[in-house]
């Protein structure tokens, strides 16, 4: 099962993409989460992607395609992937249709989980995330077991660099801007699903396996 995660930042595709991990033995391939792992150990591409990162700016097209070309044709993803935070441009998708091609693959459900900007950014000012795993937790919506410890690998739970106002205000801006067109670009192709963002955690869930599996 070949599925994408398409959504404004903070609608919930990093905690829909562990729930989806679980549910369907298939790896999660976050571009955001790549990119940050290439920022903490320091590398060419990970210097290069930090000041668009801090500012919450999109990353360049052809470093982003470069890192999906090379994961996408890992073993781990013969029998299916998510894709969280990617495609983020129409040059992107239609990247993303030619390496399809290429492999032999196509998507079995692209879901869009829409969220209104009030409730976006709340939910972004009030994470917080695993400094070793990259789990998302939220202090009131989505509290770990034990104060500032993550549930899946005991890290230590800390603030993401771009979760601060002005940095999410831009985020979402960039996000209408260069992403939200893809909601347009992927409903006129099949497996389309658009689902209420703003259930609790749980009801989306529930709401995304019933929709694939009608796949
Ligand atoms: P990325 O890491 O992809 O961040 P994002 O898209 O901004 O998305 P988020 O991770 O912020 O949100 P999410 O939807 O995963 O929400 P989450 O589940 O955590 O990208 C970061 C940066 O990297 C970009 O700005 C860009 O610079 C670069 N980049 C990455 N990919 C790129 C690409 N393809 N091209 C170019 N640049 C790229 O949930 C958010 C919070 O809400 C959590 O606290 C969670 O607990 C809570 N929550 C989740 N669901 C619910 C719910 N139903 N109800 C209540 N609370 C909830
Ligand atoms: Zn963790």
């Amino acid at each position: 099962m070949n599925i994408m995660l398409l959504g404004a930042p903070g609608a919930g595709k990093g905690t829909q993409a562990k729930y989806l991990i679980e549910n369907f033995g298939i790896p999660q391939i976050s571009t955001g989460d790549i990119l940050r792992a290439a920022v903490k150990s320091g590398t060419e591409m990970g210097i290069k992607a930090k000041n668009y990162m801090d500012k919450g700016e999109l990353v360049p097209d052809d470093v982003i395609l470069g890192i999906i070309k090379d994961r996408l044709a890992e073993d781990d993803c013969k029998k299916g992937f998510i894709l969280d935070g990617f495609p983020r441009t129409v040059a992107q998708a239609d990247s993303l249709e030619v390496v399809l091609k290429e492999l032999g693959k196509k998507m079995d459900g692209v879901i869009a989980l829409t969220v209104k900007d009030e409730e976006l950014i709340t939910r972004l000012t009030g994470r917080r995330v695993c400094k070793d795993c990259g789990s998302s937790f939220h202090i009131k919506f989505n509290p770990p077991k034990v104060e500032n410890i993550c549930d899946y690998c005991g890290g230590e739970l800390i603030i993401r660099k771009d979760d601060n106002i002005d940095t999410v205000k831009n985020r979402l801006e960039v996000y209408k801007k260069q992403t939200e067109p893809l909601i347009e670009y992927y409903r006129n192709k099949g497996s389309f699903i658009e689902i209420n963002g703003e259930q609790d955690i749980t009801a989306i869930r529930k709401d995304i396996v019933e929709a694939l599996k009608g796949e």
